[in-house]
Parts: structure tokens; sequence; C-alpha cells
């Protein structure tokens, strides 16, 4: 039976408070009958009164954003929404609603003014504003709009209105201020709404050297409450002077700082608000979704640290806060401090959190209380509690906090560690999302910062829905850019004027749209970026000297790359790949982007334009950076990388290139010390260059620096370098070092695409293809991915002498299989597929093997006795200290007849450990 699920507008479920003038409508289609494909729709969309949309039946396979073309929607308004769509031999329904907010924020003005408290400007405690009303008529419906200067939560008769945090989320304050809308249950009788703003991103401190009032210096709310009585007539409670103001327990509140709350002391009253100009033109309804606790987890141990510090450990690094449950004494003060890690002497360990305070204090009241902070977050795993007295109960429990994206994808294989790296990625993902992408969430930083998005995006839109997520920040990215400085490095910007975009980073301009389209097939991204796109490109083509490439400037170049020799630069945290190389590279990459997208929007002349540039720049380019024989001058893993990626080099010098790049991973023994340009297409371009074996090795590599390396050591969520922790346990001193970073996260890119092998072929996945890649040493992997036309599964194994896939297919969608080890491709629609095929292959991996360094073996309690007796004077020959960390195999250059010996004794090493 045809069924239809999972019906959306602008990505979420029956929203309320939408503002989007033509709202997009999506299903999916559900069948256990093959092939099926969408052959029409019909939309209707009604309020009360009636239908207002009929979209009519249209033959179309488009099932996801369709946008509304009907009479203007009305504000405040519940429409329901119903569609019917056919597939040639059945018929489907559904039906699903929502609710418009007000459309334009200028509603407010005659209902609700802005207000303000009588505090100075640098008071620190939060204001509350309170509004106590009566309702005696019977109520039909009641809806409270809302919004700040600063952050706010709102009560009503003493509960929280919701289970939402950090409201009204960030953006270009200056442009762009987000209301919420909340539906609300009224008491019959009295009432009182209650308010109490925190500084937030508005007025507290942000930036590496911490400043406070980047928007403005004073805490302001607006709000409206409206009512509709049963009786047809209706009510608007505003905020105005009537309001009363008052101080209550939270005395301080600061986003890198913590927040403190004395318990003990009485709200005290302030009087009267007051009103405050601001104006309503800034104001836009919610567009992204909101911050909630997505998990609370219990400490998995408490201890004493050797500094004598209370110590619970949460055992995974996380953002958010920790809610305590506790019976004090009266004024007992307790303070909460938060880190990621322990130092190598296992004390508490702050030195990564730059100038952030991270601590909660509490003064206590003597009663049963449970304790949280409200305008605050810290990135932790382990909680440092001062003032427990010897013996007392608390219970300490981390709440963690992101914005509530739906997941979408799930991978997992026959490798733990890999696993735990999946897990780490995703872990890491929610921690930098909160409300804006940010870099980290622990040190005084946490902005948006531009390059990590455009290295993660494409991993994070496989694990969770981040389209309304992603255009809310897109729509900031834009306001703040300027023909002068072509693009932020961080969005919101709270770095001022006087940067100007840098390679890569501000490549987001182009990069995420062109992402956003691909996953999801909505246009609309595009359309609404598409200038954005230009006035980056169009600075960087100003920058360009007479050569047409760009050569000046500020750039970040191979961020945290260890290709260069430390200090041999004046910036030690670059990576050796040349700025300009990488800058130019990007520039290229950015033009072809914004072609494809002009000739997608039929935007016929700009296509034109920057196509022919793109020609005049690959010309300059490769003048400049490509030899007459196809090397690189500039020889470094991430410019071949790139080169490779992106289609750089002529054809006939792909493979000298591809080459190239072996050699420089075998040299660093296969490792890769890229930074964060390269990182994150160095697996995808081994694999697409007939090399996916070493992308497989890269993977799977545990020695530092790796990816594995990091789980091995115990990370719980990516580390900002390869080595934040070092070898021998010390935590890495440079002074930025967050353990909290998603950028290197990118390779989850490739477990999906290459690894698992699921790629899409037209936007949407409308049509993807599967092509699963073995590597050796995983020997299953198992794929979910939650497409706009609904879950794509793929799976397989090769395991005793059997090749195993199944795949599963969305109804609407069609896919392009090619088994492993079988030349055919063949074209399949909607259903699930298995085969099951014989194989000699085997890609079961002993732990040891010839690859590992010399050092494993030795430190073995098998391996070192029995190199000890039968090779006694290899054994103990002190030279053996300066080989200890090559890989046996180089070894063999100098000594080919010890090969049997060491077989022999891997061998062993591998028997026992089976
Ligand atoms: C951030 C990065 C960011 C970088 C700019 C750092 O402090 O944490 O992730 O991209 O600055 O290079």
């Amino acid at each position: 039976m045809l069924s239809l699920y999972d019906l959306t507008v602008e990505q979420k479920t029956a929203p309320l408070g939408l503002d989007e003038k033509c709202p997009a409508f999506s299903w999916k289609l559900k069948s256990e009958r093959q092939n099926v494909l969408q052959k029409s729709y019909r939309i209707t969309v009604s309020d009360e009164n009636g239908t207002v949309w009929d979209s009519g039946a249209v033959s179309s396979e488009q099932s996801s954003f369709v946008c509304y073309a009907g009479a203007p929607l009305k504000a405040r308004t519940e429409y329901v929404w119903t569609v019917e769509v056919s597939d040639g031999t059945e018929a489907a329904g559904a039906e699903s609603r929502f609710e418009t907010g007000l459309l334009d924020g200028r509603a407010f003005e005659g209902y609700a003014e802005w207000i303000t408290h009588p505090l100075p400007a640098e008071e620190a405690a939060s204001p509350v504003f309170t509004k106590i009303f009566c309702v005696e008529k019977e109520v039909k419906r009641a809806r409270l709009y809302a919004t700040a200067l600063g952050l706010y939560e709102a009560e009503l008769n003493g509960e929280k209105l919701d289970d939402t945090f950090f409201a009204p989320g960030w953006t270009n304050y200056h442009k762009r201020l987000q209301y919420q809308s909340y539906p609300v249950a009224l008491t019959h009788g009295v009432n009182e709404l209650r308010f109490t703003l925190g500084k937030g991103w508005y007025c507290g401190k942000l930036g590496f050297d911490p400043q406070p009032n980047n928007y403005g210096d004073r805490a302001a709310l607006l709000a409206m409450l409206c009512v509709d009585y049963a009786d047809g007539s209706s009510d608007v409670i505003g905020t105005n002077e009537t309001w009363q103001v008052s101080t209550g327990a939270i005395r301080f509140s600061e986003l890198y700082d913590g927040e403190t709350q004395d318990t003990t002391i009485p709200e005290k009253p302030l009087g009267m608000a007051i009103r405050y100009e601001h104006g309503f033109d800034t104001l836009i309804g919610q567009e992204n979704e909101p911050v909630r606790c997505l998990m609370r987890l219990d400490a998995v141990k408490s201890f004493v640290t050797p500094r004598g510090e209370q110590v619970y450990d949460f055992g995974q690094n996380l953002t958010g806060w920790v809610e305590v449950r506790i019976t004090g004494k009266p004024g007992q003060n307790l303070a909460l401090h938060h880190a990621e890690s322990l130092d190598e002497n296992g004390n508490f360990y702050t030195g990564n959190l730059s100038f952030a305070k991270a601590t909660d204090s509490y003064i206590l009241n003597g009663e049963a209380q449970t304790l949280r902070p409200h305008f605050t977050f810290h990135g932790f795993r382990y909680l440092w509690v001062e003032g427990l007295e010897e013996g007392q109960e608390a219970v300490f429990t981390a709440c963690h906090l992101s914005t509530d994206l739906r997941q979408t994808g799930s991978f997992a294989c026959s490798n733990k560690l890999v696993n735990r790296l999946q897990q780490n990625i995703q872990w890491s993902q929610r921690d930098n999302y909160l409300d804006v992408p940010t870099d980290c969430p622990q040190r005084s930083e946490r902005l948006g910062w531009t390059g990590d998005a455009t290295a993660y995006s494409p991993t994070a839109a496989f694990n969770e829905n981040i389209l309304p997520f992603m255009k809310k920040w897109l729509l900031d990215l834009r306001s703040e850019q300027t023909p002068a400085i072509g693009m932020p490095q961080v969005v919101p910007n709270i770095m001022g004027v006087g940067q100007t975009g840098a390679a890569y980073w501000g490549d987001v301009a182009t990069v995420l749209p062109w992402t956003l389209y691909q996953v999801y097939g909505d246009r609309r991204v595009l359309s609404d970026q598409f200038d954005s796109m230009k006035l980056w490109v169009d600075f960087i083509t100003a920058q360009c000297g007479e050569n047409g490439l760009w050569q000046t400037g500020f750039q970040y170049g191979d961020w945290l790359g260890l290709d260069a020799e430390m200090n041999a630069l004046n910036e030690p945290r670059k990576g050796a790949t040349e700025d300009y190389f990488a800058a130019n590279a990007c520039y290229l990459w950015s033009l072809q982007i914004l072609s494809d997208t002009a000739k997608l929007l039929d935007r016929t002349e700009e296509e034109k334009k920057y196509r022919a540039l793109r020609e005049r720049v690959l010309a300059a380019f490769r003048a400049e950076y490509v030899t007459a024989t196809g090397r690189l001058v500039c020889e470094t893993q991430t410019a071949m990388v790139l080169a490779l990626h992106l289609g750089l080099v002529e054809e006939k010098h792909r493979a000298r290139l591809a080459a190239m790049l072996k050699t420089n991973i075998d040299a660093h023994k296969t490792h890769l010390v890229t930074g964060f340009i390269g990182t994150p297409y160095a697996c995808l371009a081994l694999s697409d260059n007939g090399m996916h074996e070493l992308a497989g090795k890269l993977l799977l590599q545990e020695q530092n620096p790796s990816w594995l390396y990091e789980v091995k050591m115990g990370a719980t969520t990516i580390w900002e370098r390869w080595d934040s922790i070092m070898p021998d346990g010390r935590f890495n001193p440079a002074n930025m070092n967050s353990l909290n970073h998603y950028a290197y996260g990118s390779i989850g890119n490739w477990l999906y695409t290459k690894l698992a092998g699921l790629e899409l072929l037209e936007p949407g996945y409308k049509k993807f293809s599967v092509k699963p890649q073995f590597i050796r040493g995983i020997e299953w992997v198992k794929l979910r991915y939650d497409s706009v036309y609904g879950p794509i599964r793929v799976e397989w194994s090769c395991q005793s002498k059997t090749i195993r896939v199944e795949i599963e297919v969305p109804a609407n969608t069609t896919a392009r299989v090619t088994l492993p080890e079988r030349d055919e491709t063949v074209e399949l629609g909607s259903g699930v597929y298995t085969w099951e095929y014989a194989t000699e292959t085997d890609l079961h991996q002993a732990k040891y093997s010839m690859e590992m360094p010399l050092r494993i073996l030795m430190e073995h309690p098998i391996g070192k006795p029995m190199l000890q007796q039968y090779a006694p004077e290899m054994a103990e020959n002190p030279m053996i200290q300066y080989v200890i960390d090559e890989p046996i195999t180089a070894l063999l250059s100098y000594a080919p007849q010890i090969q049997p010996l060491f077989e022999a004794i891997i061998g062993a090493m591998n028997a026992a450990e089976e």
C-alpha cells in the first residue's frame, strides 16, 4: 500500500510561528512495492474559512520543497495542509498543519514596548521582569511572542514555558533579531508572566580577548501575549512600563565565565520597567530549531586528585552544564569548575580554557535544592566541586545542550576504534552546534568560525538535518558581508570590520550553500545566497594582481598542518603549504560553484562571465604553480590533495600527481600532516585516484598523528590538533588547544561516501550511487541515512569467503549500484535488495603487522623475548633506539634477511592475541 509520512513545512513538523511568506512543503512516500516513483501531487492549504491554495494535480516527481503559491498567508493563523499523491498505480494522502507567526516584526508595535531595568549598565545581576494579569473569560487560544536584547527564560505561573534554552539565539543583532512563538496554557483567574534576562551574546563578553557590549550595553525585553477568547474577543498583554522589575538569585552570568546564584537573598524589587528605544525593524521569526537538553549524564566516577580536588568524571566531553541536587547548610558556598581534561599527573586541567573561568557558584539556602545555570554553558568532561562538606550527599548530572537537530545518519563497522571515532564526530558536532556552528565550546572563543564550517559541513549534513540551522547562519553571513571585507572570519561577526576575508574560511560563502543544495535539493538556498557568493568571489577578484592570481593579504593557510617546522615561519600554527597556492585553489573552487549556481538559476550572463574568469584563473594558476611535467611547485600533501580533489592539473598529469602524493604519505610513514584545508579531502582524493587502500591505512593508522591515535588516547570528541594530547600523555602546551573542534571530523564524509560507498548523483539523493569499497581491516559496514526522500540503507560485509550487500532505496528515488568485485552497474528503483556471493578476499587484519613501528614489538611481552632469543645481537644493539619508531618494513631495506624472523615473531604475537 502506498502511504505518505513525515510531512514537514520548512523541514519542521507542524511548526508554530512560521514567518516564511511562501513556506515549502515536503513529504515522503512509503510502499512495499518496488520501483515506486511519484507521478503527481496535489497540495491544498486551508484556514478556518476554507481553502487558500489548491495546487491542482501537478505531474511531477517533486516531493520536497514545494513552495506555497496561494493567496498571501495571514499572520498568527492556523493552516491545515493536505497532500495527495499518485504513483500511477495507487494514490495516497495525508494531512498536517502549521501556524504562522507575526510575519512582520513590526506587529509588536502599538501592543508591546521594549523595556529595560533601572540598574547601571555594568550591573552583573540578571534583571527579572514580571506582569500579573487576570483571565476571566474562556480562552480559545493564547500565544506568547517574545525576544530580548540578551538572553531570556520565560515562566508562566512559576513554570518554565517550554524545554528550550538560549532564546532568542545568536544572530547579527544589528540587522536580525529572532523572536520566539510559544503556545501558552493560561489559568482562569490570576496569572503571572516572568522573564529573567542574561547578558548572553548581546552584551556579555565575547572574543579571544573577551570584551563586553558587542551589540549594546543593556539587556532589554520585548514580549506580547495574545489571548483569543471563545466569545470572539481578544486581548494583548504586552511589555510596557506597567511591568515590575526585580533582581533574584542570579547575581552574575557570562557565557565564558559561568553563573553565580545566591539563593539565600530574597527577590529585590526595583520598581517599574523603563521604556527602551530599540525599534522593531530587525525582528524576524525564529528560523532554526531551538537549543534543548538532549541528554543527561551521571558521573561515571568521582575521586580526589593528587592536588586534593574533588572531581566528578562524566566519561564524555560535552557541551552543557551541570545540575546539582543538594541539601546544603544555609549560606554554604559551592563552586563548580569545568574542564575537558586532567593533566598528566591526574590533576584538574584548565590550561586550555584561555580566559574562560567556566565556573558556576551557588550559595545554598539550607533546603533541598535543584540548581542549574541559565545563561552560560561549558565544554567539559570533568567537574571539580569546591565547598562540599565531608560526607555531604550531592548528585551532579551533566546536561548536554545543543540545537535540537534531527539525527539523520548513522555509521558502524567491524572496527571498534572507528566506531568510537564516529561517535566522537557526532559528539563534536552536537557540542559545537549551539545555535551557531562554532569552533569549540570551552575556551573564550566559541565563535562561528567560517573555515571550520567549510571543512566540516558535508560530514555534518550526513549526521543531522542541518538545513534550517545553516540557512539561518547563512543569512547572518550574508548580512555581515561588505565589498570591503568580502567575508567576515566569524559569523556573527564580533571581530569588527578590520579583518578581511581569508581563503577557505571565506569560501564557506559558496561551499556551504552548494553543499546544502546538493544534500537537500532546496534550490532556494542557492537563490538566497547567490549575491553573497558573488560578493565573495568579486572580493577575491579585486585582490588579484596582474597575473590574475590572489597573492596578497592575510591568510590562515593550511591551519594547524604539521608539515611546517615549528617557528620556521612567523606563524608556527600554519602548515607548509604556500598560503596563496591554497588561496587560488579555493578561488577556483568558488568560481566553479558560482558558475554552476548561475547556470542552475538561469543567470546566463553571470554564468558566462564567471566560467570565462575561471578559465583564465586556471591558466594563470597552472602557469604559476604547476611545472611542465605535472609537478607542483609546492609539493605538500595539502597542495597535492587540493590539486587532485579540485581538478586543478591537466588530466595527463593526474597520475603523476597521485604518485607524488603517495610518495609523500609513504615518506611520512603513512601519516597525514595536513591541516584544516587538506585534511577533509585527503582520503577522498586518494580513493578517487586509485589509492583507496592507502586511504584505508590512513584511517586505521593508530600512531600519532592519526584519527585513531586520538581515540586510543581516550578522546571522546574530535581534537583541534592532531596531537592535542601528546604521546607521553602531556597536554600539548600550545595556547590554542581544544579537545572539541570538529574540523578533522571531516573524515566522516569519506566513511560514508567511500567506505560505505553512498554518494549522491542528483540533489536531495533523488538519484544516488552505492559503490562499497573494501579496505583491509574492516569486514563489515552498516550505514543509514535519512534523506529528504526517506531512509537509505547500505550494509556490506566480506567475511568467511562471502560478500553480502544489502541496500534500501527509498520510494521516489533511484540507485545506481556497483557491487564489489563485480564489474557491472545496475540501476534500481525503490525497494530492499540483497546480494550474496563467493569471494577469495579476506579483509581480516591481524592486530600486529610488518607496518607497525618496531617499538610495539619491543614493548610486547612475547615480541621482545623472541627477538632476544633468536637475534640477541640485534635486540641488545644500542643503535636500535634510532629506529625504534620506524615501521619494521623500513628496517628491511637495511637488513632484508631478517624478514622471516620478524614474520615469525609477529605471527606469534598475533596468535597470542587470538
Ligand atoms: C579557532 C579555529 C579558527 C581559527 C582561525 C581559532 O582560534 O578555534 O578553529 O578557524 O582560529 O584560524
